[in-house]
């Protein structure tokens, strides 16, 4: 239960409010997360936006984050940016509304392949990916965009772990087709999640809005034959996703994925699926960079493990609890997905003095959430994955660090991102001195996710 307020205040609200428009001024569209985070060390743990009538609420504290966290109060909310992300991805695990019966059908369909146990099969085709990674990188060791050679590796697992796709994202210089619509779209859903006034209009006028209509029929069509192809000639046992979602029934009902959902499905995997893990790689490059005797503890720990340079045991990849730190320390600082929606299931009160009513969205920030200095310690700014001991994991409450999302509705293929993450990271460490050119404040872009901009490197075989 929750107390009652004993007087009514709104949060804080952005400085220059305006009538009826309400707080538009100081809108970042294109770094609209890092204006937010910026807002709330500025304005407190909680404050409040208004446009056109409608209010958000950004929570970026460790206190009210647990509270939103609680979910017989609040529950996960499909917010803007995920409505416009529908057109590509309907009712796909990550934008359908909690009532929505696709959801809890393919979630019980596809949780038994995100288990530990399942990573086992995937595993090959992950270090396959890497070693082709290692083999372009051989012929090519400088002047290396970091981001988008994270990007490709994670694109091309997720392709052929997903449903047996290449992207060819290592043999070509030019990007797919496929990756380029995908591209396109997700910068047209970045721009629509935030409600400028008049966008909707300047999309129709210039033709982007038709640009983007042809972009996921481009999507559509490439995926809706991935799929006949394969239900054309079926693999005997399940190898991938796409094999899980076309043979399986939910457990519950008896029911299967109809073909619609499952192209929702593979899009979703495609588009949450491998910005937020490569850019996580990106950030851990970066942050190893500037922090070298982390990444001389991480490296010696791969070598003291790998002692086959050329194959890695799968079960190897679990024990290097070092690299796994570094991960986990990075997604604190820069968790590539830099927030998620709640909603009040009823009329509550947030922080016992802020109404909040059923139906009203409240984001959580999560790069300050996991900066909360009151969880963190003072020293919380700083790269230090030894945070990550378990001594100290679990001193620490639960709900201050979130980078999958929480409850329900969080990512259940964490595993899936772990393992495909510490196993590029291990082989990188172990094959490569990493020499990134290091600008002193990093430019991060933001597409739904965080990613860092314009870093290039240099790779040389050790
Ligand atoms: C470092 C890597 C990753 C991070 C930081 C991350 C982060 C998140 C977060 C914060 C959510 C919750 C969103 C919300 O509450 O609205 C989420 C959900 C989801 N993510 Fe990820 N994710 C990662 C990797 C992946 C990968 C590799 C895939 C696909 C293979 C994926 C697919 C999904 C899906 C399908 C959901 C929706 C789950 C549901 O509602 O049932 N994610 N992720």
């Amino acid at each position: 239960m929750t107390t009652p307020a004993s007087r009514t205040e709104y949060p804080p609200h952005p400085p220059k409010r305006v009538p009826v428009l309400g707080d538009v001024l100081g809108l970042d569209p294109v770094k609209p997360m890092q204006k937010t985070a910026g807002m709330l060390a500025q304005l407190g743990p909680i404050y409040q936006r208004r446009i056109l009538g409608l209010r958000l609420t950004f929570v970026g504290g460790a206190e009210l984050a647990a509270e939103v966290n609680d979910d017989t109060v609040w529950q996960k909310a499909v917010a803007r940016p995920l409505q416009k992300l529908r057109p590509i991805v309907g009712d796909g695990l990550f934008t359908a509304y909690n009532h929505e019966p696709n959801w809890a059908k393919a979630h019980a369909i596809l949780a038994p392949a995100f288990t530990q146990a399942s990573m086992r099969s995937y595993h090959d085709t992950m270090r396959d990916v890497v070693a082709e990674m290692c083999t372009a990188w051989d012929q090519t060791s400088a002047d290396l965009d970091v981001a988008a050679e994270m990007t490709k590796l994670t694109l091309e697992t997720i392709g052929r772990c997903g449903f047996g796709y290449r992207f060819g994202s290592f043999d070509r210089a030019e990007l797919d087709p496929f990756v380029a619509a995908m591209n396109s779209a997700l910068g047209y859903v970045q721009k629509q999640g935030i409600p400028i006034p008049g966008r909707a209009l300047y999309d129709t006028v210039t033709g982007r809005a038709r640009e983007h209509r042809r972009d996921i029929e481009h999507m559509f069509a490439v995926v809706d034959d991935v799929i006949a192809d394969r239900q054309a000639d079926p693999h005997d046992e399940p190898r991938d996703l796409l094999d899980l979602m076309l043979a399986t029934a939910d457990p519950d009902t008896g029911e299967r994925l109809d073909a619609v959902n499952v192209r929702n499905q593979i899009l979703t995997f495609l588009v949450a699926g491998h910005e937020t893990s490569s850019s996580a790689l990106a950030f851990a490059l970066n942050l190893l960079s500037r922090h070298p005797a982390e990444a001389e503890k991480a490296r010696a720990e791969v070598d003291a493990l790998w002692t086959e340079a050329s194959t890695v045991p799968f079960e190897q990849v679990a024990k290097l609890r070092t690299v796994r730190r570094v991960l986990d320390e990075t997604l604190r600082l820069w968790p590539t997905a830099p927030g998620y929606f709640r909603e009040a299931r009823h009329d509550t009160v947030l922080g016992g003095r802020y109404p909040i009513r059923a139906g009203q969205m409240v984001m959580v920030v999560l790069q300050r959430v996991h900066t909360d200095p009151s969880v963190w310690g003072e020293d919380t700014g700083e790269f230090r994955p030894d945070r990550f001991l378990p001594d100290q994991v679990r001193a620490r409450p639960g709900h201050a660090y979130k980078p999958f999302g929480t409850g329900i509705r969080a990512w259940i293929g964490r595993q899936f991102a772990y393992h495909e993450m510490i196993l590029a990271l291990a082989t990188i460490l172990r094959r490569y001195d990493v020499d990134i050119d290091l600008p002193p404040t990093l430019d991060v872009r933001e597409q739904l996710t965080l990613k860092p901009e314009g870093l290039r490197m240099t790779v040389t075989r050790r």
